[in-house]
C-alpha cells in the first residue's frame, strides 16, 4: 500500500468531524494521516482533540491579520511546514482566498450540513427547517472560491420531521457527516477524483490485489 497521505485539518469548533476522521485514520480505515489541526479559535475544543492524539494543534489568531489573504498565507506556511497533501475544512468558519486554494490545487476539502446547492453559508440546518424541508442531509465538496459552491464529491440524506429542532436536525445529520467524509478523503487517498467543470468524477477501485481464496465465490448461482 501506498503511504498515508498527510492531511491538514481547518477547524473553528468542536472538532467532531475531525475526530472522526482521526478514528478512521488510526484505525486503518483509510490511508491518511492527520499531520496538524490548525484552529482560529483559541478555545476550539477541535485542538484538544488533536493534542490528545499527539497531533499538532496550532492556533492562528485571525485577528492578527489586517487581510482575508494574509491570514490565509500564515495558514498556508504551516500546511506546507507540514507536508500537507489534502487540506480538509471541518467546521472551519472562515471564507478561503485564492491564497490557500492556489497553493492547494484541488485538495481543499469542506463539509457542510445540508444537501448543496441548498442552504449554503451558516446555520444550514436552520435554513432548511424554516424553508420547510422533508429531506435534509451533508455535502462534502471541493473548495472554491464561493461559499459552499464547488464541486460535489459526496453527499448523504436524511429526513427532516415536524417535530424536529435544529439541534436534533444538526445531530442527525451530523450522523452521516462522519461518514462520508471519511470516504470522501479515502477517495482522495486511493487517487480516484476527478473533477471536469463542476463535476466529481469517481474512478473505480482498483483490481483487488490479494490472492482469491476462490473465484468465483463457492456462492455463486
Ligand atoms: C458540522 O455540522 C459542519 O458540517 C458544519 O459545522 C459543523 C462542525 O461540527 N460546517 C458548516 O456549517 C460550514 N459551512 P464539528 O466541529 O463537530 O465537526
Amino acid at each position: 500500500m501506498s503511504d498515508p497521505i498527510r492531511i491538514g485539518v481547518l477547524v473553528s469548533g468542536t472538532g467532531s468531524n475531525l475526530q472522526s476522521i482521526i478514528d478512521h485514520c488510526e484505525t486503518g480505515k483509510i490511508n491518511a494521516s492527520v499531520v496538524c489541526v490548525i484552529s482560529n479559535k483559541a478555545e476550539a475544543y477541535a485542538l484538544e482533540r488533536a493534542r490528545k492524539h499527539g497531533i499538532r494543534a496550532l492556533h492562528v489568531d485571525n485577528h492578527a491579520f489586517h487581510s482575508r489573504e494574509s491570514f490565509d498565507a500564515a495558514v498556508v506556511a504551516l500546511l506546507l511546514e507540514h507536508q500537507v497533501q489534502l487540506v480538509a475544512l471541518a467546521g472551519f468558519n472562515r471564507i478561503v482566498s485564492s491564497v490557500l486554494l492556489d497553493a492547494f490545487p484541488m485538495a481543499v476539502m469542506n463539509i457542510h450540513p445540508a444537501l448543496l446547492p441548498a442552504f449554503p453559508g451558516s446555520r444550514a440546518q436552520r435554513q432548511a427547517l424554516q424553508y420547510g424541508v422533508r429531506i435534509s442531509g451533508c455535502t462534502v465538496h471541493f473548495v472554491d472560491l464561493g461559499t459552499d459552491s464547488g464541486p460535489i464529491i459526496i453527499q448523504a440524506a436524511v429526513p427532516a420531521y415536524d417535530s424536529d429542532t435544529e439541534e436534533s436536525l444538526a445531530a442527525r445529520i451530523l450522523a452521516e457527516e462522519h461518514k462520508i467524509y471519511p470516504k470522501a478523503i479515502q477517495l482522495f487517498a486511493e487517487g480516484r477524483l476527478s473533477i471536469e467543470g463542476r463535476k466529481v468524477h469517481i474512478k473505480p477501485p482498483a483490481e483487488p490485489t490479494a490472492a482469491f481464496l476462490e473465484n468465483p465465490p463457492a456462492n455463486l448461482r
